[in-house]
């Protein structure tokens, strides 16, 4: 009856896995806004420093994390995994059903794993600031932090709902040292335009990249870094399924069915993709995302060339997408309101690797109030969405009288979110469900791309 399966410090994993080299078929380029042709590493300088470029376009299948990233990530990593016992208990089900734990990070998720290597890649490259932007806060409290560790300044654009529901994580970035702007923001012209359409805009992920992306683009000493969505994101997070695929194996055990929640992609890239390269080999397993049916990227979005921002700035990658000027309404699962998706997990949707469901507001609470009840611990949000696709594959589980092993990322920790469960209590949350005639709207301004 192993509760918490944990490894050494020494098991950190010491190479991160590159899935590009394993994609099913041709990736499709990127495509620079204003040209609308493909990106060269040169057009993306501006942005990022080039070890991060070097790694978004890179074939080689193993990177080897460098030695001071690998310093930092020993403060959390590697991250426990666990076998909720006393959750199955309560459900009544022959499934047995791991976690893997992503609070144990400093900021409280999974968002450090590579807020370290990219303000890593920044120092040694000779960036003096970071500008970024936050939904929830927690990708920017994981920023803030990183950029603490490597003396650079952090400038960090706050999605305006989140920061006024979220006010603790303002602080925690302010704590870490980061300069912490509400967006849309008078600072910049993408925000200037937006509050003169919408004086009342609550503000969206789209809408704040397009701030931190202008920020960077017209200072010179400063680069953007993105929290998730990228191709070198995707590959920080994979820590994650390296280390759950060795935990697994010291309880003799490998999962029938990988779940991770899906804001822009990256914790369930990083579960799952190391497992994406046993599904090629023949292993039978699942890998779902779980989104919210208030922004239905994955399960409602088309997969087409979009820009990853509201103000068309930001490259023009092939994904599921929304529409760049989507609205998402303001959910309490911050971090998950995204228009867009990681390429890489789009492409793997699209060829039926992966699978995609969406679930309510509510339901999702409701699982993260009884997996604290069970297990403890409070979940973020976000990650409640992943418990929801767990609880509902248990019980499936249950009904059909068959054992599986279900594997899920807790993403992070919902300390900060009490805001969110206290709305929950007192019955202020709905099931919100995006209209589709209002998706079909904002799909009718996809950029045409003719390569
Ligand atoms: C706790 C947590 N989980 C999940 C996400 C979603 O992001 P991603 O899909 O990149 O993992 C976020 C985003 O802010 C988050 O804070």
């Amino acid at each position: 009856m192993q509760t918490k399966i944990l490894l050494p410090e020494d098991r950190i994993p010491k190479q991160w896995y590159n899935i590009i080299p394993d994609m099913p078929g041709q990736m499709a380029p990127v495509v620079h806004p204003a040209t609308g042709q493909p990106v060269s590493p040169d057009d993306l300088l501006p942005l990022f420093p080039m070890g991060l470029i070097e790694q978004e376009v890179s074939t080689q299948r193993w990177i080897d994390i460098p030695q001071a990233v690998l310093e930092i990530l020993r403060l959390w990593r590697p991250s426990p995994l666990f076998r909720a016992h006393a959750l199955e208990k309560a459900l009544g089900t022959p499934a047995k059903i791991y976690y893997k734990y992503e609070g144990v990070s400093p900021a409280g998720s999974h968002k450090p794993n590579t807020a370290v290597p990219q303000a890593y890649y920044n120092k040694i490259f000779g960036t003096r600031r970071i500008a970024s932007e936050t939904g929830a806060g927690q990708w920017g409290s994981s920023i803030a932090l990183a950029c603490q560790k490597f003396g650079l300044e952090c400038t960090v654009y706050m999605v305006k709902v989140s920061y006024s529901q979220k006010p603790y994580r303002k602080s925690m970035m302010q704590l870490w040292g980061a300069n912490v702007i509400p967006s849309p923001s008078n600072l910049t012209n993408a925000g200037r335009a937006i509050l003169a359409a919408h004086p009342d805009s609550n503000g969206s992920l789209g809408i704040a990249i397009s701030e931190a992306v202008e920020d960077a683009a017209t200072h010179e000493d400063t680069r953007y870094a993105l929290g998730s969505v990228l191709n070198h994101v995707c590959l920080h997070q994979t820590v994650i399924g390296l280390e759950a695929k060795e935990q697994m194996a010291l309880v003799d055990d490998y999962p029938d069915v990988v779940i991770g929640c899906h804001g822009g992609g990256s914790n369930f890239a990083g579960l799952a993709f190391p497992f994406v390269a046993d599904k090629a080999n023949g292993k039978n397993i699942r890998l779902l995302a779980a989104e919210p049916i208030s922004c239905p990227t994955l399960t409602k979005g088309v997969y087409a060339f979009d820009y990853g921002d509201t103000a068309k700035m930001a490259p023009i990658s092939k994904m599921y997408t929304l529409g760049h000027d989507f609205m998402p309404p303001g959910i309490h699962a911050g971090g998950l309101r995204y228009h867009g998706a990681s390429p890489l997990v789009s492409q793997l949707l699209h060829e039926g690797v992966i699978e995609a469901r969406a679930v309510g507001q509510l339901g999702c609470f409701e699982a993260a109030v009884q997996f604290a009840r069970t297990e403890g611990i409070i979940p973020a949000p976000e990650s409640s969405h992943a418990i929801r696709a767990a609880i509902d594959e248990a019980l499936q589980a249950r009904e059909e009288g068959q054992a599986k092993t279900i594997l899920f990322n807790l993403s992070g920790h919902g300390h900060v979110d009490m805001a969110s469960y206290d709305a929950y209590f007192s019955g202020q949350l709905e099931n919100y469900e995006y209209p589709s005639e209002t998706i079909s709207e904002s799909l009718k301004h996809l950029p045409k791309v003719n390569l």
